[in-house]
């Protein structure tokens, strides 16, 4: 992909400042419900970085972060429920109280792969932490504890969220002109 970022721009889904509110609201919630467990905060690459640089800094408690990069089977725009872990966790996380940090649930595939995967190392608590979440696209029933927001069936990108690998750095979550697909094939 060349040219402008904006260039290939539909329109502005969540703006930044609706991303930094609720990031807030997120960071004074978690805060208060891990008082004293000292968390792990489990990102997962490379989408997640974005939200986890901005929701570890709205945190008022200690915690660690650690980092996973998984990738999943399928093409550019939909996910195959297949997963495999490209990078695993540095550190042990049993008896830990672990917090798991997505950018988007979109089926449910690679959470429920992640969290099958994370239980048998037998944290102390393990729970998820999203940013988008596509209930609409569901097809295994996750448990879900923190949600940034709920969006409609739709492809978006930005804050993260890429569209072959462009796009991440944009603050706001934005959806892609239907042309923006084909130019960068
Ligand atoms: P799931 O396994 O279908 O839940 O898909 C999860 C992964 O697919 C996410 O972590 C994203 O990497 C990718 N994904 C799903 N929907 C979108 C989207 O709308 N924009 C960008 N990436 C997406
Ligand atoms: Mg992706």
């Amino acid at each position: 992909m060349v040219g402008p970022l904006m260039e290939n721009i539909e329109k502005v889904l969540i703006s930044e400042q609706e991303i930094q509110q609720r990031v807030a609201e997120l960071g004074r919630q978690i805060s208060a419900d891990y008082e004293g467990l000292n968390p792990l905060l489990v990102c997962v690459l490379k989408g997640g970085y974005v939200f986890l640089a901005d929701l570890t800094r709205a945190l008022t408690i200690c915690h660690s972060v650690d980092f996973m990069a998984v990738s999943s089977y399928g093409n550019a725009t939909e996910s195959s429920g297949v997963v495999r872990i490209l990078k695993d966790l540095d550190t042990d996380i049993s008896g830990k109280h672990v917090l798991l940090v997505e950018d988007i649930i979109d089926t449910g595939h690679t959470l429920a792969y992640l969290l099958e995967n994370l239980r048998v190392r037998q944290p102390a608590s393990l729970r998820v932490c999203t940013l988008l979440n596509k209930p609409s696209r569901r097809e295994v029933d996750i448990p879900i504890d923190y949600v940034g927001f709920d969006i409609p069936n739709e492809f978006v990108i930005g804050y993260g969220l890429d569209y072959a690998e462009n796009y991440r750095n944009l603050r706001f979550v934005g959806v892609l002109k239907p042309g923006a697909y084909r130019a960068s094939k």
